[in-house]
């Protein structure tokens, strides 16, 4: 395990165990946008997320803050509460989301921790992913038709629309189950993990989705646009699954990217 994945996943413990301590506390909400929350505890997460990495001299991208330069070709790409509706209705669904991003599309390792469980995956890159230590593996489902999928969108209502046309698509023409749960970055760990066979999302934010991203990619999945082509960060359709499903969810997605 490097240096930066320990300091990532101390980081995200200490920063769990105060969002934990809040869980069933009073929250003040404030409202960003339509469906889109933040409370007191998210900005309080973000804090310390900030002082536990600045040690590492890389830039910063967090969703409260913004971005963070300081002429470092790294950067710690952090979502402090990934599920924040989840949080506020003290549904145990949420997540810290922390990855390390080189350059503009080299993710080099990502940590979701979900406080409440203490289930904490992370990932290197090139070396698996794992679950409290434990390596965990996609599942290698090939029948469309049995298949159980997660997917989510993004507050624009463009993303919410394609949303709903790819999801009816997938129900009505595969006999597929779909499923939205409220927090990308933990979903995607459920693909990593096996529970599901895939994700889907348009919209989201690379603090979101980077560290499941490469959680899902070293347990196994393939990664890529509605289209089929490689992921990088500008493009915000994104799906995950394995090699067998890939293709068949693309005849059914790469119209509506
Ligand atoms: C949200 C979650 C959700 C996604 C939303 C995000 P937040 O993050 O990731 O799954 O669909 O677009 O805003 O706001 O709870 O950190
Ligand atoms: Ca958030």
């Amino acid at each position: 395990m490097s240096h930066d994945l320990e300091i990532a996943i101390d980081s995200v413990k200490k920063v769990g165990k105060m969002i934990r301590e809040k869980y069933r506390e009073e929250k003040i909400v404030m409202k960003k946008g339509k469906q889109d929350f933040v409370t007191n505890v998210d900005i309080q997460a973000e804090t310390m997320i900030v002082d536990c990495l600045r040690d590492t001299g890389y830039s910063f991208f967090g969703e409260e803050r913004g971005k963070m330069k300081n002429g470092s070709n790294k950067t710690w790409i952090v979502d402090p509460i990934d599920g924040t509706y989840n949080f506020i209705h003290a549904i145990p669904f949420f997540a810290i989301s922390l990855a390390l991003l080189e350059e503009e599309n080299d993710l080099l390792l990502g940590v979701v921790y979900n406080p409440i469980t203490e289930e904490c995956y992370w990932a290197e890159k090139g070396s698996g992913a794992y679950l409290n230590g434990e390596p965990v593996y996609i599942r290698e489902n090939k029948n469309i038709h049995e298949s159980i999928f997660l997917m989510e969108h993004g507050s624009s209502e463009e993303s919410r629309r394609k949303y709903l046309r790819c999801m009816s698509q997938l129900i009505l023409q595969k006999d597929m189950t779909v499923v939205r749960q409220g927090a990308t970055a933990l979903m995607l760990c459920l693909v990593a993990r096996g529970a599901f066979d895939g994700f889907l999302s348009c919209g989201d934010e690379l603090y979101d989705y980077a560290a499941g991203l490469i959680i899902a990619k070293e347990a196994g999945a393939s990664i890529c646009d509605w289209k089929g082509s490689k992921w990088n960060n500008t493009n915000s359709y994104i799906l995950v699954t394995n090699d067998a499903l890939r293709e068949q969810i693309i005849e059914e997605t790469k119209q509506i990217q």
